[in-house]
């Protein structure tokens, strides 16, 4: 077959992956047409807004894109269906969550919005259409799609004979924060699929910036299969280095230094070796159960049970790190002020899923504490439904201590010292830039004695907070 030329991209999800790949595919291709759908009216509303800080994702870089190409060749609609129907192209880029009933409940990928596109492609493509999987997606799940396609298309096309599909996958491998520069600069794009003409149509289409010998081809399963494993190698590395954090604090070794010393060696390498307060963020845990989960359908438990620890490790480090809080502040928190730096689960985004914060800020409020939460990106809202409970503004914990009340608090501050100011307490939980330059010798004027700075993401320099008289503690210092 010859190769479709693409004049038309439709991509259903306009979330933290189809906006940020589809803006930059926008920006290297001037003469496709790129249609971002979402059924959510509100996201799509808040893509066209045209105060640039209201839209819905924060990536460096994003808003420059966004505004300089939006309305010529880049569009944001909540008409899905419309714009399928005008496609050469799908790319099928909706959220993949962990499925909470039924079978396979607390592991397996639910793909039920995935199967939901594949439909309303099928009953409104007019045309031989292209799907791109996007989405991290179970192993064979392109079989699923192929299958309601190909039913819909030998009914359909006994009216439009032109009507066909084929069927790729191309997982997306950016991660958030960078997004924008690891999509303009991927070291790998993977097309995975079996038509030579597709492939090639979306070959080139990466060409217009990414050198052809980054573009990877191989079998659509090995390409499903490939980011999943991806992922949960990524994941390994950090439960391997905060595992080995913990050791040091009992040794007196330095996680620093033992990072510095292995990833020396060009064997293992550098990156991602930084221990922190365990990793969050909408893929990672989500990926490897999905992992765990298709071991133990394909019979082998062994295999599933090896990744299932990375997970198990990182929940464990969590636990560690509140414990850990609760017994240096003389085994209770009650009452006390933690004012805690950072809620999204990494620097340089909003998004706030799985992040460690979470896990942290919750046990911290079970044991009574009251915690002003800043993060110059993540608002009070979203907080709020992250911790499951209300903000509560005041902050008197005079009253609270007469009252003898055992219930924690917690209030949004917008402003750093504000949120430490009379704290007990201090917990970096996010590496945010602004919290490399706090004024250290002003901090232990306004927090309440004895003051405690934890730093669990290794961005304090120890001699500024030492030298004021302030009690600190960082993740893996075995001198702490
Ligand atoms: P997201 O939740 O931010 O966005 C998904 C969007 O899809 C939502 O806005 C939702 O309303 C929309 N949607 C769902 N079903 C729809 C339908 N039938 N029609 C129209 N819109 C629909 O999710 P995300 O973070 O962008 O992730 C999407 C996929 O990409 C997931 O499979 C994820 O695992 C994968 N992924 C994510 C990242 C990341 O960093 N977030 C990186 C690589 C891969
Ligand atoms: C990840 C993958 O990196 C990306 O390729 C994939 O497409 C989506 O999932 P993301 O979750 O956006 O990306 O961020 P990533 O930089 O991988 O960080 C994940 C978590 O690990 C964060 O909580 C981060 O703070 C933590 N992390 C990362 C560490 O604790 N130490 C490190 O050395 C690196």
């Amino acid at each position: 077959m010859q190769n479709k030329e693409i004049k038309n991209i439709c991509c259903i999800g306009a979330g933290y992956v189809g906006g940020p790949t589809m803006a930059v595919l926008a920006k290297h291709c001037p003469n496709i047409q790129v249609t971002v759908t979402d059924h959510n009216l509100e996201r799509i509303n808040d893509w066209n807004s045209i105060d640039l800080s209201k839209l819905p994702i924060y990536e460096p870089g994003l808003d420059e894109i966004v505004n300089k190409y939006r309305g010529k060749n880049l569009h944001f609609s909540s008409e899905v269906e419309k714009n399928i129907s005008i496609a050469d192209m799908i790319f099928i880029s909706v959220n993949t969550p962990t499925k909470t009933k039924g079978v396979g409940a607390g592991k397996a990928s639910d793909i039920k919005w995935v199967e939901a596109c594949a439909r309303q492609v099928a009953n409104n493509a007019k045309n031989h259409t292209i799907i791109v999987e996007k989405s991290t997606l179970p192993v064979r799940t392109a079989e699923v799609i192929k299958n309601i396609l190909e039913s819909a298309t030998s009914m359909k096309s006994q009216k439009n004979p032109s009507i066909s599909f084929d069927v790729l996958s191309n997982p997306e491998f950016l991660s958030e924060g960078s997004a924008i520069q690891d999509l303009m600069h991927p070291d790998r794009v993977l097309i995975g699929g079996e038509e030579e003409s597709a492939i090639d149509s979306l070959t080139e289409i990466y060409s217009n910036w990414v050198p052809k010998s980054k573009i990877l081809r191989t079998n659509i399963w090995s390409s499903e299969l490939a980011k999943l494993t991806a992922n949960a190698f990524l994941a390994q590395r950090i439960s391997s280095i905060n595992s080995i954090a913990a050791l040091c604090e009992a040794t007196g070794a330095d996680i620093r230094e033992v990072s510095r010393a292995i990833g020396s060696d060009s064997r293992i390498g550098s990156k991602f070796l930084d221990a922190g307060p365990g990793f969050g963020g909408s893929c990672f845990k989500k990926d490897i159960l999905n992992l765990v989960y298709l071991c133990e359908y394909f019979g082998l438990p062994e295999v599933a049970e090896f990744w299932e620890g990375v997970v198990k490790l990182n929940y464990w480090h969590q636990d560690r790190i509140s414990q850990l809080v609760v017994k240096k502040l003389f085994g209770t928190v009650t009452g006390k002020k933690i004012s805690i730096l950072g809620f999204a689960f990494k620097a340089n985004t909003n998004d706030t899923r799985e992040s460690a914060s979470i896990k942290i800020c919750k046990d911290l409020l079970e044991e009574g504490a009251i915690l002003s939460i800043h993060d110059p990106k993540v608002d009070s809202d979203q907080i709020a439904k992250d911790l499951k409970m209300k903000e509560k503004k005041s902050f008197k914990r005079d009253k609270l201590i007469k009252e003898n009340t055992q219930e924690g608090n917690w209030y949004f501050s917008d402003e750093i010292y504000e949120s430490i100011n009379n704290a007990d307490a201090v917990l970096v939980l996010t590496e945010w830039v602004d919290y490399t330059n706090i004024n250290w010798d002003k901090v232990s004027k306004i927090m309440r004695k004895p003051s405690w700075i934890f730093d669990t993401r290794s961005i304090i320099e120890p001699g500024k907070v030492i030298k004021t008289g302030l009690n600190f503690w960082r993740l893996g210092d075995g001198l702490n």
